[in-house]
């Protein structure tokens, strides 16, 4: 079993295990509603206000937290206004968008995808960049865009074989600092680790060998 599902008073929520690139916000950010570190139950909905747990959701990069009102109010799932993909340092890609994977949608706007080439868990993240010792900057360099017409709606990453990730859909690129550089409605992402000109694609897979369905 890969998802816990904890129903509390006003929230349930959900935690796929397999998805989380521990990156702690959620145990830092609240760890009376994530407590860690302890055998059994750590997860607490009731701990804190519906409003701060669905906060919680929101701001778990990989989607590994989902949370929903019980009364059918509201829900972390909601796609947001404008489709994101945020370039983490030394790390993976964090989207933020109505998402499909393989012309699947997804059943949360984010997920964490794997950049370093290490994954067990392709296209998600699953954390090996550390053990790897993957060094990527999260600042790329701005490239000229114009605005998009329409910033949201659907976005399909297709996980080309042994090749990068093919997105399309309106995409902003940002940096970890929050720099907006580029706006796209097709590009071709890197998700073998080598390219030169990161996080682009630049064929540096073909040379590097990698293979990845
Ligand atoms: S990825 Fe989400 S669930 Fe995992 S540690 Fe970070 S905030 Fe918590
Ligand atoms: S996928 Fe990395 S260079 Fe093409």
């Amino acid at each position: 079993m890969t998802e816990e599902i904890v129903t509390g008073r006003d929230v349930t929520i959900r935690f796929d295990a397999r998805r989380c690139i521990h990156s702690r916000t959620c145990v830092l950010g609240h760890p009376e509603v994530y407590v860690p570190n302890v055998k059994g139950e750590w997860i607490h909905p009731d701990a804190a206000s519906a409003e701060v747990v669905m906060h919680t959701a929101l701001a778990c990069p990989s989607g590994a937290i989902r949370v929903a009102h019980n009364d059918g109010s509201a829900t972390s799932d909601t796609p947001p206004v404008v489709n994101t993909v945020r370039v983490r340092e030394n790390g993976p890609l964090a989207v933020e968008a109505e998402l499909q994977i393989k012309g699947e949608p997804q059943a949360t706007p984010r997920a964490t995808l794997c950049r370093c080439g290490q994954s067990a868990n392709k296209p998600f993240c699953d954390g090996a960049h550390s053990a790897a010792g993957f060094t990527a900057t999260g600042e790329p360099a701005a490239k000229e865009f114009a605005a998009l017409e329409v910033r949201n709606g659907p976005l399909n990453v297709q996980p080309l074989k042994d090749g990068p990730l093919m997105v399309t859909g309106n995409l902003e690129l940002v940096s970890g600092t929050g720099r907006t550089t580029d706006k796209v409605t097709k590009t071709f992402l890197c998700r073998c680790g080598q390219s030169k000109n990161k996080p682009y694609c630049d064929g540096s897979h073909k040379a590097a060998g990698f293979t990845a369905d």
